[in-house]
């Protein structure tokens, strides 16, 4: 069990990449603080994973709220008793325009979820972390931290942002025992993808030969890139981006 006793808090683990990951951790013996906005499919999680018999309960925060950052964070502390890992994946895709049609609320929403969000998490997590004498962070980035799509403005603008941020955490934070790292998921089979693919029919066609290994990512292949990132197993990978994306990365 690669996350024996390890407290673990999973951010948008209603849903996609996140419940996969709260699953997964849970699996591999970490007690899951599983957060999101969504109630209902939220508990879901939890009920899954108590199901199968592991420990879990549910956070519902907005992660664009510093107020309800911080008391998510307490919570779980005050639940668990402390704070070792985190996977910091909340985020939204927002409207898929250009940067002049992109209004400022779609722009704020975007930014505030996505790249806020993981400062934030981050803000309130370490010090818990520290208090363990170090800890583990991976935040879902993107593909998108690296290079932009057409009419992904806010989307690829905070992804990169979220790499500059895993990075400064690596760097501020190393010394102190805490290794920080970003997952960049290619297209990955969740209600994220397919509100996408719907919204960008002329791409879709071509994406799949786009694809090196033909397909999209299940969540659970992006779960176990995160659970593994954020174990001992990968005790001198810090400040790094663990590119997982069916090779569409090294295909230009
Ligand atoms: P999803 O939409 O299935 O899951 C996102 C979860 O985050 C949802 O449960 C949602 O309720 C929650 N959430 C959104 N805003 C929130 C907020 N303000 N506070 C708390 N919870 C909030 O999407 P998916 O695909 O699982 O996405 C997870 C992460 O992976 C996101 O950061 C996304 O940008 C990233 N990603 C996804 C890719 C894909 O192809 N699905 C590709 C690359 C990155």
């Amino acid at each position: 069990m690669l996350h024996k006793d390890k407290v673990v808090l999973v951010t948008g683990g209603a849903t996609g990449i996140g419940r996969a990951a709260a699953i997964a951790f849970a699996r591999e013996g970490g007690r899951v603080a599983v957060v999101d906005f969504v109630v209902e499919q939220g508990q879901e999680t939890v009920e899954i994973i108590r199901g199968a018999g592991g420990d879990a309960i549910f956070v519902q925060t907005d992660v664009q709220s510093p107020a309800a950052v911080e008391a998510m964070v307490a919570k779980t502390v005050e639940h668990f008793g402390a704070l070792h890992v985190a996977f910091n994946n909340a985020g939204i895709r927002g409207g898929v325009t250009n940067l002049v049609d992109c209004e400022e609320e779609e722009w704020d929403a975007v930014m505030n979820t996505n790249l806020k969000g993981v400062w934030l998490c981050m803000k309130y997590e370490i010090p818990e972390m520290l208090k363990c004498g170090g800890g583990a962070i991976v935040n879902t980035a993107s593909g998108m931290s690296n290079f932009a799509g057409p009419n992904f403005a806010a989307y690829a603008t905070s992804k990169h942002g979220v790499q500059g941020l895993t990075r400064s955490a690596a760097v501020d934070f190393g010394p102190l025992g805490i290794r920080v790292n970003a997952l960049l998921p290619g297209a990955t089979d969740t209600q994220q993808l397919r509100a996408t693919m719907k919204d960008a029919v002329p791409q879709s066609s071509s994406n799949m030969t786009r694809i090196p290994l033909r397909r999209y990512s299940a969540p659970e292949e992006q779960a176990e890139a995160a659970v593994w990132l954020a174990s001992d197993k990968a005790s001198f990978v810090t400040g790094a981006s663990l590119i997982s994306d069916g090779g569409a990365s090294a295909l230009r």
